[in-house]
C-alpha cells in the first residue's frame, strides 16, 4: 500500500496542504515549528483517527476553525481507496470509498502505519499500556478476530470490576470470572504466537543497531502454571479490596533488558531510542509479511538525539523493509536515503514540492 495523494483542510497549523507523495521515499524539511510534525500528525490521524502526539481534537483543529477534515488516496498493487476522516464541532466522521460505517478500524486496515518520532523510547521506558498496543497493533493485522475478542474483553472486565466496586458475592462474580477468563486465554493464546514470530526479529534488528545482548520477554498478566480463572478466584478478596481486577491480560507487558539491564530504567535514552526502533520496524517486518503489502513509516525527525552512525544504521534497517517513508528533518538532507526521495519544503504551514 503507499499513500499517492493527501489533503489536510484546517489541521493545525495548515489551512490547506496537499501533497502527491512518491510511492518509496519522500522527505519534508522545514525550519522550526514551520509544520513538519503536524504534517506527519495529519497523515497519522488518517490511519488511526487519532494524534499520535496525543493531541486532542479541539488542539488539532485549527486556531479559529470548527473541524478538521483530512483526504488520501492510497494505491496497492490489486486496488485503489478513498479515505476521509473529519473531527471537531460536528463530531467525528469517516469514510473508506464512500461507506462511512466502517468505523475507525476500516482507515487502520486501508492505511496501515507505524510512527517512528522523537517520543519514541517511551514505547520502551513509559507504561505497559504502549507495549500491549504496540503488540496488539501487530495481532490486529495477523489475526482479523481479534478486534471483537479484544473488544468482548474488555466488556467484561468492566463487568466484573462493576461487581467488584458493588461489594458483589463470590457467586454472583463466578460467571463472570469464568467468562472473561475464558475471552483472556483466547487474547494471550494469539498475543503469545504473534510474539513468537515477532522477537527474533526484534533482538535481529537491535543486534544490527546496537550491539550487545538484548533479551525481551512476553508476560501475559497473571502467574505461569495458572489458569487465569484460578488466579481471578484466588485473588478474588484482593480484587474486592481494590475494587478492581489485578490479573489478566490488561496487566500484560514485554519487559525489555539489553546487557543485563533494565532497558526501562537502566540504559540511556538513546539506547531506549534505538530499542524502541528496533520493535517498531520488526512489527512493521511481520505486518507487512502477512498482508504482502508495504506499509507506511512516518519518521518525525529521525535525526533527533542519534549520532550519525546510529542515523545511518537506523535508516539502513528502514530502507531494507522497502515501506513507503515519509521523513521529516530541519535540512534537505537527502543522503539520508538511497535514492531520490519526494522532497518537500515547509514554511508557515505553506508546503510546497521543490522537486
Ligand atoms: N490548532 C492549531 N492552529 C494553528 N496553529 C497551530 C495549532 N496547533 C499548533 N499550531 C502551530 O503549528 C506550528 C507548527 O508546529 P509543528 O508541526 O510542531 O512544527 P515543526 O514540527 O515543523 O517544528 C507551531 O507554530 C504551532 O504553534
Ligand atoms: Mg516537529
Amino acid at each position: 500500500m503507499s499513500l499517492l495523494y493527501f489533503k489536510a483542510t484546517n489541521f493545525r497549523v495548515y489551512e490547506e496542504a496537499d501533497l502527491h507523495l512518491h510511492p518509496q521515499y519522500n522527505l519534508i524539511y522545514g525550519d522550526n515549528a514551520s509544520g513538519k510534525t503536524s504534517l506527519l500528525e495529519a497523515i497519522g490521524c488518517l490511519g488511526r483517527g487519532r494524534s499520535f502526539r496525543g493531541a486532542n481534537t479541539k488542539e488539532l483543529v485549527k486556531h479559529g476553525a470548527s473541524d478538521f477534515l483530512l483526504f488520501g488516496k492510497t494505491s496497492t498493487q490489486q486496488k485503489h481507496d478513498k479515505l476521509g476522516f473529519t473531527n471537531g464541532v460536528g463530531g467525528l466522521g469517516l469514510s473508506v470509498n464512500g461507506d462511512q460505517k466502517g468505523g475507525l478500524e476500516s482507515l487502520a486496515r486501508a492505511l496501515p502505519l507505524q510512527v517512528i518520532d522523537p517520543n519514541i523510547h517511551s514505547l520502551v521506558a513509559g507504561p505497559p499500556e504502549e507495549r500491549r498496543r504496540y503488540l496488539d497493533w501487530v495481532v490486529f493485522h495477523v489475526e482479523p478476530s481479534y478486534l471483537n475478542l479484544w473488544r468482548d474483553y474488555r466488556r467484561s472486565l468492566k463487568q466484573r470490576n462493576l461487581l467488584l466496586k458493588n461489594n458483589s458475592s463470590s457467586n454472583e462474580l463466578k460467571s463472570w470470572n469464568k467468562s472473561l477468563a475464558k475471552l483472556g486465554e483466547s487474547i494471550n493464546t494469539l498475543r503469545s504466537a504473534v510474539f513468537e514470530i515477532l522477537e527474533p526479529s526484534i533482538t535481529q534488528i537491535t543486534s544490527s543497531l546496537l550491539g550487545g545482548e538484548v533479551s525481551f520477554l512476553y508476560e501475559r498478566g497473571w502467574p505461569d502454571d495458572f489458569h487465569l480463572e484460578q488466579v481471578l478466584i484466588k485473588n478474588e478478596t484482593r480484587d474486592l479490596f481494590l475494587k478492581s481486577t489485578q490479573a489478566g491480560p490488561h496487566r500484560a507487558d514485554i519487559s525489555i533488558a539489553f546487557d543485563t539491564r533494565i532497558a526501562k530504567k537502566q540504559v540511556s535514552r538513546g539506547q531506549q531510542k534505538l530499542l524502541a526502533c528496533a520493535m517498531i520496524l520488526a512489527a512493521v517486518e511481520i505486518v507487512q509479511e502477512y498482508t504482502e503489502q508495504p506499509l507506511l513509516l512516518l519518521l518525525d525527525d529521525p535525526a533527533a538525539e542519534l549520532d550519525s552512525k546510529s542515523i545511518k544504521k537506523l535508516m539502513k534497517e528502514v530502507v531494507s523493509l522497502s515501506s513507503q517513508v515519509i521523513a521529516t528533518s530541519i535540512n534537505p538532507d537527502k543522503s539520508l536515503f538511497p535514492e531520490q526521495p519526494n522532497v518537500f519544503h515547509v514554511e508557515h504551514g505553506v508546503i510546497k514540492n521543490i522537486l
